[in-house]
């Protein structure tokens, strides 16, 4: 963690917008960069009373000593840095790298499989599987064709990539699930999936590759707090036993998680969390008001 007087923060050195509400920061830390390894995430604090938010790892260049995050503004605090995170500007505090590394282990044929934000988190696994000497299957799902990032990172990595929309503009209408199909139909010895998206997403890709017994992994996002297993926030049920994903995961296995249980978990904090959304509008409405004074 950054400390205020001695060390300036850490560097924002790109930002792009992919899209009104998702963006990517390239920030400035080698010994992370270093470190990392696929399927971990870091923990962000923007400025000194900003709340500590995980974000995943969703690429790092070690020759550059950087990391990339890609966020989607979702509530008060991602919204805050859409607004005031700009290249060339510092984020006060990045912990990490964070989480157990994804197993890019010894499968000869991989689908990775993106659903909208999730894109991101799985390139590296994709990139890993690749540089392993795996055959790799890529989907990924958005819901229409100007929400689509990175397809020519997949395209570099993936033998084959499969988009989908929901609204058919771009790619097989229909859901990641529906690709998912499409690719067992043609290639029956996957040995294993890694899906990263919302929870229901993930829940539907467990669900599709459960009856071919492909093995299938996950990268969960309960509520995180302190994210060293100490405050229990981010606890998951895994088959009959209970982990934490911080310290555990974020990767489990898709087959045995409870997803409704998380998703339940998700929601108990709905009403907090639009309250500090609305102070947030009512804030930015306040500044916009405001005289210029010089
Ligand atoms: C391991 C992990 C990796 C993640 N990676 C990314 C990523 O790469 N990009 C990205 O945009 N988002 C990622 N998230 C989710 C991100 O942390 C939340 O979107 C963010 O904390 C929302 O904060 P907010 O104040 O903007 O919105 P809020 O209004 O506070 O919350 C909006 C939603 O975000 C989730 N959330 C809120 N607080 C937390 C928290 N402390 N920990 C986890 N989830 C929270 C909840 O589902 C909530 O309903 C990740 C979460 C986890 C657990
Ligand atoms: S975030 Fe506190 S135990 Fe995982």
């Amino acid at each position: 963690m950054n400390s205020a007087t001695a060390d300036p923060g850490f560097e924002i050195v790109a930002r792009q917008d992919f899209s009104d509400v998702t963006f990517l920061l390239e920030i400035r830390h080698p010994l992370l960069a270093k470190a990392a390894r696929p399927g971990q995430f870091v923990i962000v604090m923007a400025h000194e009373h900003g709340e500590r938010i995980p974000l995943t790892i969703a690429d790092f260049d070690r020759d550059r000593g950087t990391i990339t995050l890609v966020i989607q503004a979702v509530g008060k605090t991602t919204r805050e840095m859409q607004r005031d995170c700009r290249a060339g500007t510092r984020l006060h505090g990045l912990v990490g790298p964070m989480g157990i590394p994804s197993q890019i282990g010894k499968a000869r044929k991989v689908l990775c499989v993106g659903g909208g934000l999730g894109v991101a988190p799985v390139y590296p696994q994709a990139r890993a599987f690749k540089q392993s000497g795996a055959y790799v299957i890529g989907v990924l799902g958005f819901r229409t064709r100007e929400l689509i990032f990175w397809e020519d990172k997949f395209r570099a990595c993936c033998d084959e990539l499969i988009v989908c929309t929901d609204d058919g503009s771009a790619g097989i209408k229909g859901l990641v699930t529906e690709g998912i199909r499409q690719a067992i139909e043609r290639h029956p010895d996957i040995e294993e999936c890694i899906a990263i998206g919302p929870p229901v997403m993930m829940k539907g890709c467990a669900e599709a590759t459960r009856p071919h017994k492909i093995r299938t992994i996950v990268s969960l996002n309960p509520v995180m707090v302190d994210g060293t297993g100490m405050c229990g926030g981010c606890r998951v049920k895994i088959g009959e036993r209970v982990k934490f994903a911080c310290v555990d995961g974020p990767d489990f296995d898709g087959h045995l998680v409870d997803f409704d249980d998380l998703m339940f978990r998700l929601q108990r904090y709905k009403a907090t969390e639009r309250d500090a959304n609305e102070r947030f509008n009512e804030h930015c409405r306040m500044m916009n008001r405001a005289p210029t004074v010089s």
